[in-house]
């Protein structure tokens, strides 16, 4: 049985704020949104932080790259001008700070560890240490995930007790022999190329299922109707959220 929130809020709060921002966190909440995922980099401190791209430009002001900052550096940039001006004051923000925001609303997360190339190690390593030392004192544990097999390696190193999902865009031949030696509850999967078998192929195996990213109710609908046990979605405004499932 999943148990956690079918239905995720992309990046805090989809398409309708800046991505990976309190205000996308604040925006999902007044959606009706109580469970988020996000992406978690190291700046060069080895401080993780919220973020997406390696790259500055697209959506933090600046150029260079997350490693080349410390993570002072990144929570004093511009994270929300790109978005609208409203949001000119929205910072990169700690990942201690959304775990907080989330901590403090009830939000439950979908932590992906996101790292820049050459710190997968270390990213799953901090990641999953920092997550570990939030939860101490107990609430719903997050669901890591990350499209690297190292980090994911690592973050069950460091706190074997945190459950991990393993990103994949497209579901490759020899999933489950992977699945098995990386230990993981859930495989996160690019809904696109997915089929109606592989999903079968998957929950046969006990493992579940998480698609991201599902921008239309019809999809949604579908791929519940497959088994599908959640996904995120940047539709926050057109998708309702499911209660958890008892
Ligand atoms: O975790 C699901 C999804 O966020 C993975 O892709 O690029 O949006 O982080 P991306
Ligand atoms: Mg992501």
């Amino acid at each position: 049985m999943w148990p956690y929130p079918r239905t995720v809020a992309h990046r805090g709060g989809g398409t309708l704020a800046p991505e990976n921002t309190i205000a996308a966190l604040r925006c999902g909440l007044e959606h009706g949104y109580r469970a988020v995922e996000f992406d978690v980099m190291l700046a060069s401190d080895g401080v993780p932080v919220v973020v997406h791209d390696v790259e500055l430009g697209r959506t933090v002001a600046g150029s260079g790259a997350i490693p080349d900052y410390t993570a002072a550096q990144l929570e004093a940039m511009d994270a929300g001008s790109w978005f609208g001006p409203q949001f000119a004051g929205e910072r990169v923000p700690a990942f201690d700070a959304v775990v907080a925001y989330c901590q403090a609303h009830g939000i439950w997360m979908n932590i992906e560890i996101k790292p820049a190339p050459g710190f997968e190690v270390e990213t799953g390593t901090v990641v999953a240490q920092r997550t570990r030392r939030h939860f101490a004192g107990g609430g719903q544990l997050p669901l890591l995930s990350s499209f690297s097999i190292a980090a994911l390696e690592a973050a069950r190193e460091a706190a074997p007790e945190l459950a991990r999902g393993w990103l994949v865009e497209e579901l490759p031949p020899d999933w489950l022999a992977q699945a098995r030696a990386l230990g993981v509850v859930a495989i996160h999967c690019d809904h696109s190329p997915l089929t109606r078998e592989q999903v079968a192929a998957i929950k046969a195996q006990g493992y579940g299922v998480f698609c991201y990213t599902v921008n239309t109710q019809a999809r949604a609908d579908e791929l519940l109707g497959w088994g599908v046990d959640g996904f995120c979605t940047d539709r926050i405004d057109i998708i309702p959220p499911v209660p958890v499932m008892a």
